[in-house]
C-alpha cells in the first residue's frame, strides 16, 4: 500500500459507513436498546475516533483534538488511552447529534487525507499497519451498527424496516456431508493480506478424520428442535445454557415470534412469516449445542472449520446483497456451502490465543487480546459482513449466551465411521 492507495481505501471505508447510516434518521441513531448495543452515531464517532488517536495524535503537526470531550465519549475500552463514559449510558448521549457527528468525521477525513498527502516514506511505513487496522476496525463496526440498529428496532412495536427486502427462499434439500481427512494441519493466518492479531501465530494442529454439514441448520429444522421439546430438556443443555433457558424463558431464536399459532421473524427489512428454507440465526452457542446434542452430532472445533474452508473461495451471502439477512443454500454442490457469509457459525473453540500469541506494545495491544476469556469463537461472516473483511482464518468472538449477533449453526461429526 502506498499513501494514494491508503487515501482512497480511506475515502471508501469511510463513505461505507456513511451510506450504512443514511436511511438512519438522528433520532434513530441516539438509541441504546440494551448495553451490549450502541447507538448508531456513537459507532459513527468511535471509529472516527481510531483514526484520531492512534493515526493523527502522533503524526500530525500541532495536533488538537477536535473536541477534548470527545476522547472521553468515544474511547470504546483502551486503558492505556484514559477514562472513558460508560458504555450502558451511551444512549443517553444526545449531544454531540448526528449531524455533528457528521462534522467530526468530515474534520478527521480531511485530517488524515492532509497527513497521507505529505507524509514522508519512513513515517508511512511505520503508520500503514495502523491505517489498515483502522480499515478493518471501521468494517467490524459497520457489522455492528447493523446488528445494534436490527435490536434497536425490533424494539419498536411499529415494527419499522431498515432497508432491503426479503431474499426468496429456495426449498431446502436433505442436509449432506463432507468428510474431510484430518492430519497435521496448519492453522492461522498465511501471511497472504492482512489479519488480526488473533489469527497469529500460524502452527500446527492434528485433527482427527470429521465431517461437516454441507450447509447450515434451517429454520424448518429448528422447529423440528422446538416440536421435539428443545427448549423444555435439560439434558440437551450445557448446564450455563440451562439456567439461561430458564431464567430469561428462552422458546425460540431471539427474534422469533408467535402470534396465534404462525411464526414471525424480525429481519431487517421488516417482520415477516418464517422462512423455513432459511438458516436459523440469532441463536447462543448454548442453543447452538443443544441442536447439536439432540441431533446426535456436535459443533466443529474452530481448527476444523478453518482447515475445511481453506479451499474454498471467500465469497457469499455478505452484505452487498440487498437482503440484509441469511439466504436459503440453494442446490447441493458436493461441497460446502454457506461457508461465508449468512450467518457467523459457533465452534465448539473457546477463544483463546494461539501458542506464541503475544498482542503488540501500548494501547493498540488492547484490540483483540485482552478478550481472551469466557467467548466463543465464530467462523465464516454473516449477512451483515462487509465483503472483503472475512476470510478462512478470521477468528469473531462472543459471549456463549449472545443472541443479538447474526450467529447460526453448522453440525460437526467425527470421521471415520458409517
Ligand atoms: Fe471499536
Amino acid at each position: 500500500m502506498d499513501p494514494t492507495t491508503a487515501i482512497a481505501r480511506f475515502d471508501r471505508v469511510r463513505a461505507d459507513t456513511e451510506l450504512l447510516a443514511a436511511p438512519l434518521s438522528p433520532e434513530d441513531q441516539t438509541v441504546q436498546s440494551m448495553a451490549d448495543v450502541s447507538p448508531t452515531k456513537w459507532h459513527r464517532a468511535h471509529v472516527t475516533w481510531f483514526f484520531e488517536t492512534f493515526v493523527l495524535a502522533e503524526n500530525e503537526a500541532g495536533f488538537a483534538p477536535f473536541q477534548d470531550q470527545y476522547w472521553f465519549l468515544f474511547n470504546s475500552y483502551y486503558e492505556q488511552v484514559g477514562p472513558r463514559y460508560a458504555r450502558p449510558m451511551r444512549g443517553v448521549i444526545s449531544r454531540p447529534g448526528a449531524h455533528e457527528v457528521g462534522d467530526y468525521r468530515r474534520n478527521v477525513d480531511n485530517r488524515v487525507r492532509d497527513l497521507l498527502d505529505r507524509v514522508d516514506e519512513g513515517t508511512f511505513a511505520k503508520l500503514a499497519p495502523t491505517i489498515e487496522l483502522g480499515f478493518h476496525h471501521e468494517q467490524q463496526h459497520q457489522e455492528l451498527l447493523l446488528m445494534d440498529i436490527k435490536h434497536v428496532l425490533s424494539l419498536n412495536p411499529l415494527q419499522p424496516a431498515y432497508a432491503g427486502r426479503p431474499a426468496e427462499g429456495d426449498g431446502s434439500d436433505r442436509l449432506g456431508w463432507v468428510d474431510i481427512d484430518g492430519g497435521l494441519v496448519e492453522i492461522g493466518s498465511d501471511g497472504g493480506g492482512f489479519c488480526f492479531d488473533n489469527e497469529l501465530p500460524r502452527h500446527q494442529q492434528w485433527l482427527e478424520p470429521y465431517r461437516l454439514a454441507d450447509r447450515l441448520i434451517t429454520n424448518g429444522e429448528w422447529l423440528e428442535f422446538i416440536a421435539d421439546g428443545g427448549y423444555l430438556r435439560p439434558e440437551l443443555w450445557l448446564s450455563d445454557g440451562w439456567a439461561r433457558v430458564n431464567a430469561e424463558a428462552w422458546k425460540a431464536p431471539f427474534y422469533w415470534r408467535e402470534a396465534d399459532g404462525v411464526w414471525f421473524e424480525h429481519t431487517l427489512h421488516g417482520t415477516t412469516p418464517l422462512d423455513l428454507s432459511l438458516p436459523v440465526c440469532h441463536l447462543s452457542h448454548y442453543e447452538a449445542d443443544a441442536y447439536a446434542t439432540w441431533a446426535g452430532k456436535r459443533l466443529p472445533t474452530e481448527a476444523e472449520w478453518e482447515h475445511a474452508a481453506r479451499s474454498y473461495e471467500v465469497s457469499g451471502n455478505l452484505a452487498d446483497r440487498d437482503s440484509f439477512h441469511p439466504r436459503a443454500a440453494g442446490p447441493a454442490t458436493g461441497g460446502l456451502r454457506q461457508l461465508f457469509g449468512d450467518c457467523w457459525e459457533w465452534t465448539s473453540s473457546a477463544y483463546l490465543p494461539y501458542p506464541g500469541f503475544h498482542p503488540a506494545a501500548g494501547a493498540i495491544g488492547e484490540y483483540n487480546g485482552k478478550f481472551m476469556s469466557n467467548q466463543m469463537v465464530l467462523r465464516g461472516g454473516c449477512a451483515l459482513t462487509p465483503p472483503g473483511h472475512t476470510r478462512a482464518s478470521y477468528r469473531n468472538f462472543f459471549p456463549p449466551g449472545a443472541r443479538w449477533p447474526v450467529t447460526g449453526l453448522r453440525l460437526a461429526d467425527d470421521g471415520g465411521g458409517a
